[in-house]
């Protein structure tokens, strides 16, 4: 049995302010999304890889993955969708029989530590069929809704039991699958706001669970995010 990483690259990326897919913007002279394939290829517990690539850019993608010493493992492009959830749907459709557990990973998340790669399908391996990364939160959030030209404050949910979610998120295939189909069809319905494939899941009824995630998996959104990338990888390899 195998496990199979969709990595999720076909964004526009449009804060960073490039001309360039945000998967295609270099750290360290390598694109975010070679760095992320490196990552996942390094936790020695991904068998293969999906890239899911922005329009017109499979070929690049694929001889960037191609070209690479370092990733090593199997690479397969295909063309992403216009959302998120169309993209991993894509990449989901590549997947084998033998692949019983799936990875989902954001390209903009490059420097995802190996260990956490192997912490989340170590859990999916051990039983659980969709285990998710989760940091505490720091800061005190509010929920809120319109009010005029501002917002009320309708609640302050404990803090204590909030997590910030990452990627990888890894599922067992069957379910990704179902979630994909009739947790998507029933989050659509209920106007539930499913921004993230466990989120699919949890629109099935079924459980999702929480891993301790890792500050270096972090998002890169703006260009603060991608010079603090620089800072990481300087300290990493110091
Ligand atoms: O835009 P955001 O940073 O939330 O995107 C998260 C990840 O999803 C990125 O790696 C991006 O490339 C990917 N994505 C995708 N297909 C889309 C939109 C985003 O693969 N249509």
């Amino acid at each position: 049995m195998t496990t199979l990483a969709i990595l999720t690259a076909a964004g526009s990326g449009s804060r960073l302010g490039r001309d360039l897919p945000k998967a295609l913007v270099e750290l360290d002279g390598f694109p975010l999304v070679l760095h992320a394939a490196r990552r996942l290829a390094a936790s020695g517990v991904v068998d293969s890889i999906v890239v899911t690539a922005p329009d017109g850019l499979v070929g690049v993608m694929a001889d960037l993955m191609a070209g690479d010493p370092h990733v090593g493992i199997p690479v397969r492009v295909t063309d992403g969708g216009p959302t998120r959830q169309a993209s991993v749907a894509a990449g989901l459709a590549l997947a084998r029989p033998e692949d019983d557990v799936v990875l989902v990973h954001d390209a903009a998340r490059p420097l995802v530590p190996p260990e956490l790669v192997q912490r989340v399908v170590s859990a999916v391996r051990s039983g659980h069929g969709a285990v998710v990364p989760g940091l505490p939160v720091t800061d005190t959030v509010k929920q809120v809704r319109p009010d005029g030209d501002a917002e009320l404050v309708t609640g302050t949910p404990d803090r204590s039991m909030l997590r910030a979610v990452q990627t990888p998120q890894g599922f067992a295939r069957d379910l990704l699958v179902r979630a994909h189909h009739t947790g998507a069809e029933r989050a659509a319905a209920e106007h539930l706001a499913a921004t993230d494939d466990a989120g699919l899941v949890e629109a099935l009824g079924e459980p999702v669970h929480i891993v301790p995630g890792d500050a270096a998996a972090f998002k890169i959104t703006t260009e603060r995010d991608l010079w603090l990338a620089s800072l990481v990888l300087q300290e990493t390899t110091a």
